[in-house]
């Protein structure tokens, strides 16, 4: 979590608007937001996400084909998979199509439970709980790796009785082996029933693989969140148990690809979707 800090936020930047907002060192839902080309960041994050495009440029386009990816698994988790509930961990600071505004347009009952730890992205809830749909827009300001504390809350909002949509886009770099994310999605798809599907993208160590590694090396020289980028075998562990749909477990702008423009777009990511059978 970010900690207290006293840093003072020169004219321009964006005003921290938690007292527990840590502008002195970068953090990934800001470095993140850079890389979007959004305006909450700060000079630190500005600093953290130039160094990584440095080494990878295509960093740019990797975050945009990220959240292209994002928005054609909801669109197909609503309309072929019959999806209405989500549960969106590591939500990210509010940009174009929003897991609810993809989802709502497409069925307006859908209701979205997202989940970060980032004290900009609670900031920002709730502007993103102003949802125009007729399901219900939830946050919950919790750590990944409190699958327990996530699922007492969502299950405020969702009916885990009925299949939901476990989300957790560009977030498992952020859990080291030691932390045994395995086991942390493997409780997330526990708690679903039957027909329930898991959507995750993650940012790979074997594409790219040099650029990639030294990227990460100077991510975690500068950023809070540490992270581990993985390899296909390992991303696909993730998926163990369940159904991958077409195209199976690919890099993410293969998935489904709505446009040549996407389909071709530098991204060093894997990506998938799975059914719980
Ligand atoms: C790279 S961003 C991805 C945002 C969005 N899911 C997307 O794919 O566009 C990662 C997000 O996960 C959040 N995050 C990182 N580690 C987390 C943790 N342990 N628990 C909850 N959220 C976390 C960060 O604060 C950030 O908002």
């Amino acid at each position: 979590m970010a900690q207290e800090s006293s840093t003072s936020v020169t004219p321009g930047e964006a005003a921290p608007r938690s007292a527990t907002v840590d502008t002195s060192v970068a953090h990934v839902a800001r470095v993140y937001d850079f890389w979007l080309g959004g305006k909450d960041n700060f000079a630190a994050d500005r600093e953290a996400g130039q160094r990584a495009i440095d080494a990878y440029p295509d960093i740019v386009y990797s975050v945009r084909a990220n959240r292209a990816f994002l928005a054609r698994t909801v669109r197909y988790l609503v309309r072929e998979a019959g999806i209405r509930q989500f549960l969106d961990i590591g939500t990210g600071i509010p940009t174009a199509n929003n897991t609810h505004e993809v989802a709502q347009a497409e069925a307006a009952e859908s209701s979205v439970v997202y989940v970060d730890n980032d004290p900009v992205v609670l900031a920002h809830a709730r502007a993103l709980l102003t949802s125009t749909g007729a399901g219900a827009t939830a946050y919950v300001d919790a750590d990944l790796r409190d699958a327990g504390t996530i699922l007492a809350e969502a299950a405020q909002v969702l009916d885990f009785s009925r299949p939901v949509a476990v989300m957790l886009m560009a977030i498992l770099q952020h859990i080291d082996n030691a932390e045994d994310p395995y086991g942390i999605v493997g409780r997330l798809v526990a708690a679903v029933p039957s027909g329930s599907y898991l959507a995750l993208s993650h940012p790979a160590s074997d594409i790219e693989a040099e650029a990639m590694a030294e990227m990460g090396k100077r991510l975690n020289q500068l950023m809070a969140e540490q992270v581990t980028f993985r390899g296909q075998a390992e991303v696909k562990r993730f998926f163990d148990g369940l159904d991958l749909v077409e195209p199976g477990m690919v890099r993410v702008q293969q998935w489904r690809p709505d446009t040549e423009a996407e389909r071709t777009s530098p991204a060093a990511l894997w990506g998938g979707v799975a059914r719980k059978p």
